[in-house]
C-alpha cells in the first residue's frame, strides 16, 4: 500500500493519498484546493489518482475536488446527505472501494455533518484486517469533532456519540488518521500529533470515556468560535465544481489600478507599500468629510451657546476648548475597509514566536512601489487565488499583494 498524509499547518487540515502498487491506482481523501501536491506525489510513487473521496462537505477550506474533476476527469465520491450539486458518485455505509490489494470500507459516521463518512483501510498484501482508519471530522487525536456547525447541536452531538461508538468497534491496533490536527477550529482539544491508534484514544481520549448524556452536554456547551466564512465555503464546496483560478501576473506599475494589501492587519501595520490612488482618494474624501462634519458641529455648538431659537431662554453654552479639533487618523488601513468579516480568534499553532514580524523599511514611500513589482500581482477578476480561496483561518500570504485592475 502507498500511504501519504498531507498536513496544512496553517489550517490544521489533513488530507491523504492512498495507493496500491499492484494496480497503480490511488485515491485522494479530502483534497485541499492546491492539488499539485497530490499529483506530484502520485507521479513520484508511480500511481494514478482515479478517485477523490470526501469525508464530508468542508467548512474551513475549499476542496480541490472540482479541480480534480475538471482538470483531470477524476470522479468524486461523497455521501448523498451532502446534497452535493456537483456530479458525484454516492458513498454508502458498508460500501467497499477496491484499489487492487487495498480495500477501503465506508463507515457512515454522522454527527459533525449528516453526510460524514470514515474510511477503514485494509492492505490485503499484509493482512485481511483493517490497518488504518481515516476519521475525518469525527474522532480526532485527543478530542472529537464539534457537532454544531451543520446540525442542531444536541442532534449533532447525539449522532456523533453513536458514530464514535462505531469507531470503537475497530481493534486497538488500528491506526487513526484524522481530518484535523491542532490549529483547526473544527475541534477544541486536539493534539498536534498527526496520528494515533484506536487503542490509545480508547484509553486516553476524554470524549471516548464519558457517557452519552455528559458527552452531549459538553459538546453543546462548547464556545469554540465558528470557522469564519464557513457558510460561503460550504456553499462553494457543495456547489458546482470550482476549477483553477486565473493565474496572477506581475506588472511594472499599478497602471491606473489601486493597490489592495490583503495581508493580516498586523503585517500591514509593520510595513507596507504606499496605498494606491483609489484608496488614497478614499482617505482624502473621508478626511474632508470629517473636517466638514467638525465644522458643522462647531457651528451648531456656537448657535446653542448664543441662545438658540428666538424666544427661548438662553442655555449655557457648552464649554468650548480653544484647541483645534483632533486630527483625523493619518492612514487608511485594512481596518477601515468595508464589508470585511470579523476575524475569528486565531487558534493556537505553537508557532507564534516564528510569526513575529519585521518592519519593511522603505515600503512606506511611493517610489518603492515601482521597485517591488515582483510582489505585486494583477487580477482582473474577483478572486483572491490561494489565500482567499483556499484559506479562511489565515489571511492570504504576503505574495498575494494584489493590484486590482
Ligand atoms: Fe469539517
Amino acid at each position: 500500500m502507498q500511504f501519504r498524509q498531507f498536513v496544512d499547518d496553517d489550517l490544521g487540515c489533513a488530507s491523504y493519498l492512498i495507493g496500491d502498487e499492484s494496480s497503480g491506482e490511488a485515491v485522494v481523501v479530502d483534497p485541499a484546493y492546491s492539488i499539485e501536491q497530490y499529483l506530484e506525489e502520485a507521479e513520484k510513487r508511480h500511481v494514478r489518482i482515479t478517485r477523490v473521496l470526501e469525508t464530508h462537505t468542508h467548512a474551513d477550506h475549499v476542496s480541490g475536488h472540482g479541480r480534480f474533476a475538471l482538470e483531470h476527469g477524476v470522479p468524486v465520491h461523497v455521501h448523498p446527505e451532502a446534497n452535493a450539486e456537483y456530479p458525484h458518485e454516492p458513498l454508502g455505509d458498508g460500501q467497499e472501494i477496491s484499489l487492487g490489494d487495498v480495500k477501503i470500507r465506508v463507515l457512515h459516521t454522522p454527527g459533525h455533518r449528516p453526510e460524514h463518512c470514515c474510511f477503514v483501510v485494509t492492505d490485503g498484501s499484509r493482512g485481511d484486517e483493517p490497518w488504518l482508519v481515516i476519521t475525518g471530522d469525527s474522532l480526532l487525536i485527543g478530542d472529537a469533532a464539534r457537532p454544531d456547525l451543520a446540525s442542531e447541536a444536541v442532534e449533532g452531538a447525539t449522532g456523533l456519540y453513536g458514530s464514535l461508538q462505531r469507531l470503537l468497534e475497530l481493534e486497538d491496533g488500528v491506526e487513526l488518521y484524522p481530518g484535523h490536527v491542532a490549529g483547526s477550529l473544527c475541534g477544541a482539544g486536539m493534539s498536534s500529533k498527526a496520528s494515533s491508534t484506536i487503542g490509545f484514544e480508547r484509553r486516553f481520549n476524554h470524549a471516548l470515556n464519558i457517557g452519552e448524556d455528559e458527552f452531549v452536554q459538553e459538546r453543546t456547551n462548547s464556545s469554540t468560535p465558528r470557522p469564519p466564512n464557513m457558510d460561503n465555503i460550504v456553499e462553494i464546496n457543495r456547489g458546482p465544481f470550482l476549477g483553477a483560478q486565473e493565474p496572477l501576473g506581475t506588472v511594472d506599475s499599478p497602471n491606473g489600478g489601486s493597490i489592495l494589501d490583503v495581508r493580516r492587519p498586523r503585517e500591514f501595520v509593520a510595513g507596507h507599500v504606499a496605498l494606491g490612488a483609489n484608496l488614497a482618494e478614499i482617505q482624502r474624501e473621508r478626511e474632508e468629510a470629517e473636517k466638514a462634519a467638525r465644522e458643522e458641529l462647531k457651528k451648531k455648538q456656537k448657535t446653542v451657546g448664543n441662545g438658540g431659537a428666538k424666544g427661548k431662554a438662553a442655555e449655557p453654552a457648552p464649554k468650548q476648548e480653544d484647541k483645534p479639533a483632533p486630527a483625523p487618523p493619518p492612514m487608511l488601513s485594512l481596518f477601515d475597509l468595508p464589508a470585511q468579516e470579523e476575524e475569528a480568534p486565531r487558534p493556537t499553532t505553537g508557532r507564534e514566536e516564528e510569526e513575529d514580524l519585521v518592519p519593511v523599511p522603505g515600503w512606506e514611500s511611493e517610489e518603492v512601489l515601482l521597485t517591488v513589482t515582483v510582489t505585486v500581482a494583477v487580477t482582473t477578476g474577483a478572486s483572491q487565488v490561494g489565500g482567499g480561496v483556499a484559506s479562511t483561518h489565515e489571511a492570504p500570504p504576503t505574495e498575494n499583494l494584489s493590484v486590482w485592475a
